[in-house]
């Protein structure tokens, strides 16, 4: 395990507990449902086939409403780390809500897609998309009308996992923050980063299903935890 002054590469992951003090709802936390909604009705590929107009209506609502969310604290502090840290970064969020960009990190790659992209079907291309999917407007890229949400479901391949798995490689320090630990692939990259030599920090409201393959844990808001934690990486 490396000594605190040796790091120099960190790979940070992020789930729905760093924006949930922005508003937005985490998944875990009502019962299993997300917004009234089993996961099973609006976030599989199945569920689009099925009733595309449900899942379609869901996703513009989400996206409509995460444009009325601002950074908090967390996102901000995680900006300043990015702007202030010489060594390698990467922030692999399994966040859909564009919160960290905002917050003012670059280094940022969403792992689970975009709510403020659409993806054409038809030719591939992936779109800013700000506005309502329901009315089948047609993709600026080839002009079908085959655009879905840029949001990776149960049962996708979540986006560039052999960029985020060359990242832990080369990681002396990887972070959890705000992640339940519930959901793969990016629930095993604390036991990959464990085997990689690199040390493991959680920051999360409550220890999460893996708290234990941490080397150390804080819990509470990452309001709080998040910038004293990159006030200490910054020093
Ligand atoms: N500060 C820190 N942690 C918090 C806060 C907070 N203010 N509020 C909640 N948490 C913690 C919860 O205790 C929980 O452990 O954040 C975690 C959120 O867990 P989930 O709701 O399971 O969210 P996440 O881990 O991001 O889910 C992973 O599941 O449905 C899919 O694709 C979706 O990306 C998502 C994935």
């Amino acid at each position: 395990m490396r000594a605190m002054a040796e790091i120099r590469n960190i790979v940070i992951l992020t789930g729905a507990g760093v924006s949930a003090e922005s508003g937005i709802d985490t998944f875990r936390d009502a019962g299993g449902l997300w917004e009234q909604h089993r996961v099973e009705d609006v976030a599989t590929p199945e569920a689009f086939e099925r009733d595309p107009d449900l899942v379609l209506r869901f996703y513009d609502q989400r996206r409509e409403a995460v444009q009325t969310k601002v950074p908090n604290d967390a996102h901000l502090a995680l900006g300043r780390l990015d702007a202030g840290w010489n060594g390698k970064l990467l922030l692999v969020t399994q966040n859909i809500d564009d919160l960290h960009e905002r917050g003012g990190a670059r280094r940022v790659l969403h792992m689970h897609g975009e709510h403020l992209n659409a993806w054409c079907t038809s030719c591939d291309v992936r779109s800013r998309w700000t506005g309502t999917l329901i009315e089948r407007p047609a993709c600026p890229a080839c002009g079908d009308h085959a655009l879905r949400p840029d949001v990776v479901w149960f049962g996708e391949m979540p986006y560039r996992m052999d960029e985020i798995y060359s990242a832990l490689r080369e990681a002396d320090l990887f972070v959890s923050i705000g992640t339940s630990g519930a959901v793969y692939p990016a629930a095993g990259f604390v036991q990959s980063a464990r085997d990689l030599g690199a040390r493991t920090l959680e920051l999360n409201l409550e220890p999460s299903q893996g708290t234990a393959l941490f080397d150390k844990a804080r819990h509470g808001r990452a309001t709080q935890l998040v910038p004293e934690w990159v006030e200490q990486m910054l020093g």
